[in-house]
């Protein structure tokens, strides 16, 4: 019998890397980008569409879903799968890093944070215990640490006391987890830009052992250049025989150096939230469909895109509905920004196949370069 969990990696080129986590809901094609289901939905999306685009996993959040409609309400509905009736993988946040960036009144303690609610100013507890809870109650296929990040820039003295509080709930996260076949467990390396911090980090998550490796802290103000100067090092550190898990990121540039340097896994609400506001990601660059520019422009947004939005419309009627705030607006670009991360995905799995990465990295880069025409 294999594994109910399982990651192999198939091809390797320089240190991007391609292969296949299997789960008993099915397989995730990596290097992976998730779309995000914060509130048990991709925003403007149906679940059978989002799968349409070649997802093969979504995001889902600790932090929102307790508190609307809490983890207890989904699991006596059958879980989060069943509530928001998407039957493949499901990756939930802990809920830490949202509490820091969304709570109101948050106090920190070695036990956990206490915070309110962004929502409706309700008291709330998130330990890694009751996220581990949380998160089961939800039923999540990878199921995160509870950590802490500070934003950067910081202090040194603040990253260490930070990531050795996270290596602390880490194995406690992992105590709390128990042994759940067929789930995962993924542990989240901090240490912001210190690589003394991120080899620390490495060493007491592998020390704990877990099913993956993500990669945190990162994406949080710093640039990318300063992102990749740590990406260079960083997904060294941890495991080669386990997947690793760049947390937020990214735009499309962000996403390829990542893979370029060991990333597996990925998650953003670009795609998704930038649809909403008027802007397409294409194989050309950024794409502000509110530009008068695209007003009489019957040609569709990447005339060898074939998603829905560029087999059917124009540009000047994506312009039109989005000026006139329909709904379609939204519902058309995320579904071609979701299709187009997709594409890229696909496409970047398959050079890593093989052996043509770097000019599938260079193709890349020419077509942006060029522009939107
Ligand atoms: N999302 C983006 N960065 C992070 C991080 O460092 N930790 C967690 N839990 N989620 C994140
Ligand atoms: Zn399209």
């Amino acid at each position: 019998m294999g594994q109910l969990f399982d990651f192999h990696v198939t091809a390797t080129d320089g240190a991007a890397r391609t292969g296949e986590i299997s789960t008993p809901r099915g397989n995730i094609r990596t290097p992976a980008f998730m779309p995000v289901g914060t509130a048990a939905t991709v925003k403007a999306m149906l679940p059978e569409s989002v799968a349409a685009t070649g997802a093969d996993i979504l995001l889902g959040n600790t932090y929102h879903l307790m508190l609307r409609p809490t983890a207890e309400r989904i699991a006596s509905l059958g879980g989060l799968h069943r509530f928001m009736n998407w039957d493949k993988p499901i990756l939930t946040d802990s809920g830490g890093f949202q509490v820091m960036s969304l709570a109101d009144l948050r106090k920190l303690t070695e036990e956990g944070v206490t915070f309110r609610s962004h929502v409706d100013g309700s008291k709330h507890m998130l330990s890694p215990e009751r996220s581990m809870e949380i998160q089961k109650l939800l039923g999540s296929d990878i199921v995160m640490c509870f950590d802490e990040c500070p934003a950067l820039p910081a202090d040194r003295d603040r990253i260490a006391e930070s990531m050795r509080l996270s290596m602390r709930w880490a194995e406690r996260s992992k105590e709390a987890f128990g042994d759940r076949p067929g789930h995962a467990l993924f542990g989240i390396q901090q240490g912001g830009l210190e690589r003394d911090f991120r080899e620390e980090s490495a060493e007491a998550l592998k020390a704990i052992g877990f099913d993956g490796y993500a990669v945190g802290g990162l994406a949080v103000g710093e640039g990318q250049e300063a992102m990749f100067a740590c990406l260079d090092y960083a997904p060294g550190m941890l495991p080669q025989d386990k997947p690793r898990y760049l947390m937020g990121v990214g735009k499309p540039d962000d996403i390829v150096g990542a893979v370029k340097r060991g990333i597996d896994m990925m998650d953003c609400v670009l795609p998704s939230r930038s649809g909403r506001t008027g802007q397409a990601w294409t194989r050309r660059g950024q794409v502000n469909i509110k530009n008068a520019r695209h007003a009489d422009d019957p040609r569709p947004l990447d005339e060898e895109c074939t998603c829905p939005a560029c087999r059917g419309y124009s540009r000047a009627y994506l312009h039109h509905v989005f000026r006139a705030g329909e709904m379609i607006s939204g519902m058309l670009l995320t579904w071609h920004n979701l299709h187009y991360y997709q594409e890229m995905m696909a496409g970047i799995r398959a050079a890593i196949a093989e052996g043509r990465f770097a000019a599938w990295e260079a193709g890349f880069h020419a077509l942006r370069a060029e522009g939107d025409i």
